[in-house]
């Protein structure tokens, strides 16, 4: 027998152990107690991290949308599978059951199947949080598509890069989304993207904001009506376990955005276990993720996990802002919230409001908390644990990554006691290690290093869409037979786990992850602009901010700065996204380098945090004047 829900610290180390001692085994178990297959795996692991390649339940057959509602109908056909939240609260929320659910997702199925769509075919989802995104994303798993969606906060330029990237052939959008008080005009933004995206020959168009837009003939047509004349039925599509299920953008600290990979079973099977036991899913609780289903904590724990669970899960559309600050908690007295999932930047905005946002809500259903996307520092985490759990609600701190598909290093509530600022344990068959610069092991506790993954779990990405050898490059070869993070770590005395952060060039920015290379590359586009470089500096609301050291060319020099600060930061919202915007703008004349013409972020980075009384060694620079001149600048 599994254990698949962990209730107290006993049992936690007791299943940790057998995860370690006999992996497949205890994945067996969870596999085959928890889910419907078709048919079972001949294997359930085989791997070799220096191809790398992992296969997880060989030659099973399954179909993940018959785990996540087919199998709940008998029992839970009538239970509230969604509730969606619109922006403006005197919108109706929506309560879909489980039974409508399987309904929409089979006519989506449908249409999608009628504009040619097959398994293995890429599909463009750029959706705002509506329900039609989590039908859309469902029924491209119903017939076996793999779904890549981008979050409709990035810019056209964006989308197009993704959308070129995955293939994608076919797009589903919106007319429009809401946010707080904007409307923001989605399908002009499509338009503009698809003038980049040759391949691109069916656009599925919902309707939510009414706006006047353009209908392309041809290429364009509105999803209700298609919707209205399919049929609800839909036969899953049968696939293997390790066919792709979904493409997710990541940035990285050079080049282009990562398509990350993710296949079928090990992803169902550790997205709904992880959700079950680091969130405490009790039959009739309401569960609510803050985040967009266009990140990886949408896919895992908005839709899949739960939904794979029969959980009530809750989407919003709109603003923790609007129509004022306390839209979260108000939400979470409307619909009886038990289990609440954010991010830390998000506290830390909300904690700088009136505490009476908070207090005029009834927020006693609440049972467990969590974070996720950036290490949460101690003043939110106690903010959070005394107005918002009230000292009695367990704040999970959850440490994972698009890369890893679900929760690695986390808290199991009621199980393991919590500790301010680190992520503690982590979860059954995660085996971190902390690494040095040489590439050893750093055994014992009390230490730091680089945090890595010794040995496979089921969610992890396979590979970069269409760049295994970048994969293998970027997660496998810095240390030898290891996934490595990227992130930084420290172990405890009792060998609980405290993310530091970065190592890399990848900055966390409001829990997104922003590469510092196409930052760079949208400010050199600028005619102005002869190099640059980004780095982050510690912000008290966002976790980090970015500080962008710009060197401009010769007819730049006489242009007003102020001017050149906003057309950069214009370029910057337009190539990616608002949330790639420098807080800060510095105009220099040089950018420190070492002798090999490598910037030296390092003391950027000092330069930026206001932190100047030690730079380190900077004999060994190429041009060490510059460093003077630039804190002399500093802003
Ligand atoms: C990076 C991954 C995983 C969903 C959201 C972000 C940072 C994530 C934590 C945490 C400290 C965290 C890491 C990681 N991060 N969670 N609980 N404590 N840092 O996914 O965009 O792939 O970013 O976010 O640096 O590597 P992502």
């Amino acid at each position: 027998m599994s254990n698949y829900h962990i209730k107290n610290l006993e049992e936690y180390f007791q299943v940790y152990r057998k995860s370690v001692r006999e992996p497949e085994k205890f994945w067996q178990e969870i596999a085959e107690e928890h889910f419907v297959w078709r048919k079972k795996w001949d294997n359930v692991l085989s791997w070799d991290f220096s191809k790398p390649e992992v296969k997880w339940f060989e030659n099973a057959k399954l179909n993940i949308t018959e785990n996540c509602i087919d199998r709940h109908l008998l029992t839970k056909g009538e239970k509230t599978a969604i509730i969606w939240e619109p922006n403006d609260p005197k919108e109706k929320a929506l309560h879909l059951t489980y039974s409508e659910l399987h309904k929409k997702v089979n006519k989506v199925a449908n249409v999608l199947k009628s504009k040619g769509v097959k398994k293995g075919d890429k599909v463009g989802i750029y959706l705002p949080m509506i329900p039609e995104l989590a039908y859309v994303v469902l029924a491209c798993a119903r017939i076996g598509a793999v779904h890549s969606v981008v979050f409709a906060g990035f810019s056209a330029s964006a989308l197009a890069t993704r959308t070129v990237d995955a293939d994608c052939k076919i797009l589903i959008t919106a007319d429009g989304s809401y946010r707080g008080e904007k409307t923001i005009d989605l399908k002009g933004i499509v338009d503009k993207a698809l003038e980049d995206c040759p391949e691109v020959n069916s656009v599925l168009v919902v309707k939510r904001t009414g706006s006047n837009i353009n209908i392309k003939d041809g290429r364009d047509e509105w999803l209700e009506p298609l919707m209205k004349n399919a049929s609800e039925d839909c036969a899953p599509e049968i696939m293997d376990a390790e066919d792709p299920l979904f493409i997710l953008y990541t940035s990285g600290s050079t080049g282009k955005p990562k398509g990350m990979l993710h296949t079928t079973a090990g992803y169902m099977v550790y997205s709904a276990y992880t959700f079950k036991n680091i969130f405490n899913y009790n039959n009739d609780d309401v569960y609510w993720c803050t985040a967009d289903i266009g990140w990886i904590t949408g896919h895992s724990y908005i839709l899949y996990g739960p939904l794979a669970n029969g959980a009530t899960t809750v989407m919003f559309e709109g603003v923790p802002s609007y129509p004022d600050f306390g839209r979260f908690w108000e939400i979470i007295e409307k619909h009886k919230v038990n289990q609440f999932y954010t991010a830390p930047t998000a506290i830390r905005a909300l904690a700088k409001k009136d505490l009476e946002f908070v207090t005029k809500h009834d927020l006693s259903s609440l049972k467990v908390l969590g974070t996720v996307g950036e290490p949460i520092n101690e003043e939110a985490w106690h903010w959070y644990d005394n107005n918002i759990g009230k000292n009695k609600s367990p704040i999970v701190d959850t440490w994972w990554q698009t890369e890893t598909g679900g929760i690695m290093i986390s808290p199991i509530p009621f199980a393991t006691p919590t500790k301010p600022t680190f992520a503690t344990l982590p979860f059954p068959g995660i085996q971190p290690v902390l690494m040095d610069e040489e590439g050893n092991e750093i055994k014992g506790n009390q230490v730091d290093g680089r945090l890595c993954i010794k040995y496979p779990w089921p969610s992890m990405a396979r590979t970069i869409y269409g760049n295994h050898d970048r994969y293998r490059e970027t997660y496998f070869s810095t240390f030898e037979n290891m996934y490595f993070t990227g992130d930084g770590a420290l172990r405890d005395e009792v060998g609980y786990y405290r993310i530091t952060g970065r190592v890399d060039d990848v900055i966390i920015v409001s829990g997104h992850n922003l590469g510092t290379a196409p930052i760079e590359d949208a400010i050199n586009e600028h005619p102005a602009v002869a190099e640059s470089a980004v780095v982050g500096f510690p912000h008290d609301v966002k976790g980090n901010a970015l500080y962008g050291f710009i060197i401009l060319k010769e007819f730049g020099e006489s242009r007003d700065r102020d001017n050149l600060r906003k057309e950069i930061k214009q370029t910057i919202s337009d190539k990616i996204g608002p949330i790639a915007k420098p807080d800060k703008i510095q105009f220099v004349e040089g950018l420190p380098k070492t002798r090999s013409g490598k910037i030296m972020r390092r003391i950027l980075r000092k330069i930026a945090s206001g932190d100047t009384s030690d730079l380190g060694d900077t004999s060994t620079l190429l041009n060490p004047e510059v460093v003077e001149e630039i804190i002399n600048g500093a802003l």
